[in-house]
């Protein structure tokens, strides 16, 4: 891989639609109760209304079920997102749910191609594709995430995969239809082992150029895998990484607000 001189962040937001976003991905945790604890102790927090004041977009995918305990405390300080959503509109797919469902439960975000929904459920290139596209034309903003496992990063495969499953979301969508893309390398998702800020800055390289390359536009690319209120800090610090898709350390409001306020912002 190589990495190539990229303009400063501040740069390339004047002129494009970069944004800070951290994302939290509550995966198949929580319940009603510990939902609405974390709600409260959200909003109440200055750091909180501060950061998104000052346009850090922060966003909650909990599981679809929970969406409507976070709904009467989302808008204002952050947004909803899905997990996940049906490249149909609607149809005869039993658990599934339709991007136009994750608007009505008030989601303005949702996010499509995570490494598990690749894994367990099989999705294809093609299929986060579909999916992308159903978001957009349903409204949403998809987080669209991309990367590599262990064996295709030891075999030097990470930019080819990588690239690989954003041209198939390039291909699906129309060129002013914005998403924002996640690298998140399935080798450091859960693990404890995040990407160094080197391995993350690099990969964030490659896409952000491919992209602009095909689009010629800029495009808001987060970072996940093990982020927490530590490492944050020095990842978000590197004009190529825009932001966080947060699993596990955004279960607590706690050390999610950290991880907010490690944006400096
Ligand atoms: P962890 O932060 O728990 O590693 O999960 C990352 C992730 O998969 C976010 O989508």
């Amino acid at each position: 891989m190589t990495s190539q001189q990229q303009p400063s962040h501040a740069s390339v937001s004047q002129q494009s639609s970069r944004q800070t976003i951290i994302a939290g991905n509550w995966k198949m945790f929580g319940t009603a109760e510990s939902t609405r604890a974390f709600a409260e102790e959200m909003v109440r927090d200055p750091r909180l209304a501060h950061a998104s004041g000052n346009g850090v977009g922060v966003v909650i995918c909990p599981p679809t079920p929970l969406l409507h305990v976070l709904r009467p405390f989302c808008g204002t300080f952050f947004e909803l997102g899905g997990q996940d959503c049906h490249q149909n509109v609607n149809g005869a797919f039993t658990g599934d749910v339709s991007a136009g469902m994750l608007v009505d439960a008030g989601c303005r975000y949702v996010i499509v191609g995570h490494s598990e929904r690749r894994r367990y459920h099989h999705e294809s290139d093609d299929v986060v594709a579909q999916k992308t596209r159903a978001a957009l034309a349903a409204g949403l903003t998809p987080i669209v995430c991309v990367g590599e496992t262990l064996e295709e990063r030891q075999a030097e495969q990470t930019a080819d995969v990588v690239l690989r499953q954003l041209d198939a979301v390039l291909q699906a969508v129309s060129p002013d239809q914005q998403f924002v893309l996640a690298y998140e390398p399935v080798w450091a998702i859960g693990t404890g082992l995040a990407a160094s800020v080197e391995q993350a800055g690099e990969v964030h390289q490659i896409l952000r150029k491919f992209y602009r390359q095909r689009v010629s536009n800029d495009i808001t690319i987060l970072y996940g895998g093990s982020v927490n209120a530590t490492n944050a800090k020095e990842l978000l610090a590197h004009s190529d990484i825009d932001g966080a898709l947060v699993g596990g350390a955004s279960l607590e409001s706690r050390s999610f607000l950290a991880i907010v306020e490690a944006t400096g912002v």
